[in-house]
């Protein structure tokens, strides 16, 4: 795991790792076309959380989906690492989909039932053509990153985890592929309030101890300002908003921000006290590593 470290922290800063420039997405529907991202250009920097936040129908996952490159863009330019990689197919292709790792909503539906942890992790491994002598120590250390005792951990099966758990055991299959890019698509949206600041609280390590780069989908402003360096707001497939995550909180421009700040009671000054916990009553205690 070391590796991942080291290569993490030798990227070059000065260029964003990857970058939408702008960047269109229009689906045929019946009756004519819906244009779900209109023209968005968007950079991500080497070490930083950018949470993408908006409402349902924003086109927050057409914009991930077309950044992992499982969708093409209609218009525009993805650039990862300063490579124009909107086009990539084949084996660089794949080595890309290593690079930029990606978690969903439902970690439930991601398991195979009738796998152990890990009987797929060692899976995915296997997949990837990765590490065949050392794959034990592999899991054990990215679980570990994500607070999972691999000895707990591997000979759990789906149902015998938490939500919180079962995100995390994700996270950590994500991290195996050494990405330089972690995506979280509404990662945090189907777990109970304390597991959420559990797993919201993993990905901050990551980019903290890794210096990992997230990119982080929601429609909770709250958990965007939790966690994120900057935030991006979307709606209607245009970003409306773009700033640091301090702009966006305290002085944000468009009205439609506003209106989502204003849903997420005193978050303005919860957050300068740091007492605020995304989606938690304020008498919930902090969770347990393994929770
Ligand atoms: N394959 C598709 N064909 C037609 N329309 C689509 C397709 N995928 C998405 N859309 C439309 O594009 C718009 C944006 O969808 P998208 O899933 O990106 O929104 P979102 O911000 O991720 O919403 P949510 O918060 O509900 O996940 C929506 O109007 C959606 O109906
Ligand atoms: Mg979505």
């Amino acid at each position: 795991m070391t590796e991942i470290v080291s290569a993490a922290v030798a990227a070059d800063h000065s260029t964003p790792v990857l970058s939408a420039k702008d960047v269109t997405k229009t689906f045929k529907v019946a009756g004519g076309s819906i244009t779900a991202v209109d023209n968005v250009s968007v950079d991500f920097h080497a070490g930083k959380v950018l949470a993408v936040v908006g409402e349902s129908g924003s086109g927050k996952s057409t914009l991930a989906r077309m950044l992992l490159r499982l969708m093409p863009v209609t218009s525009g330019t993805i650039t990862y690492q300063g490579k124009d990689v909107t086009n990539l197919g084949g084996s660089e292709l794949r080595r890309y989909w290593r690079d930029v790792q990606a978690v969903f909503q439902d970690p439930f539906a991601s398991f195979n039932q009738f796998f152990s942890v890990g009987h797929m992790l060692k899976r995915s491994l296997r997949l990837a053509e990765l590490d065949k002598g050392t794959e034990d120590q592999l899991i054990e250390t990215c679980l570990g990153y994500v607070g999972l005792k691999s000895a707990d951990a591997m000979h759990k099966y789906p149902h015998q985890l938490s939500g919180g758990q079962r995100q995390r055991v994700m996270i950590a299959r994500a991290l195996m592929m050494n990405p330089k890019v972690l995506l979280a698509d509404e990662a945090t949206s189907m777990l109970d309030a304390s597991l959420r600041v559990s797993v919201l609280n993993v990905l901050q390590e990551l980019r903290d101890n890794l210096h990992l780069t997230v990119l982080f989908i929601t429609h909770d402003i709250g958990q965007a300002c939790y966690l994120a360096d900057e935030v991006v707001v979307m709606e209607h497939g245009l970003v409306v908003e773009h700033g640091t995550t301090d702009e966006v909180i305290f002085t944000p421009q468009h009205d439609y921000t506003k209106r989502l700040l204003a849903d997420v009671p005193d978050l303005q000054g919860s957050l300068k006290t740091r007492s605020w916990e995304p989606g938690a009553p304020a008498h919930v205690p902090p969770p347990a590593k393994d929770s």
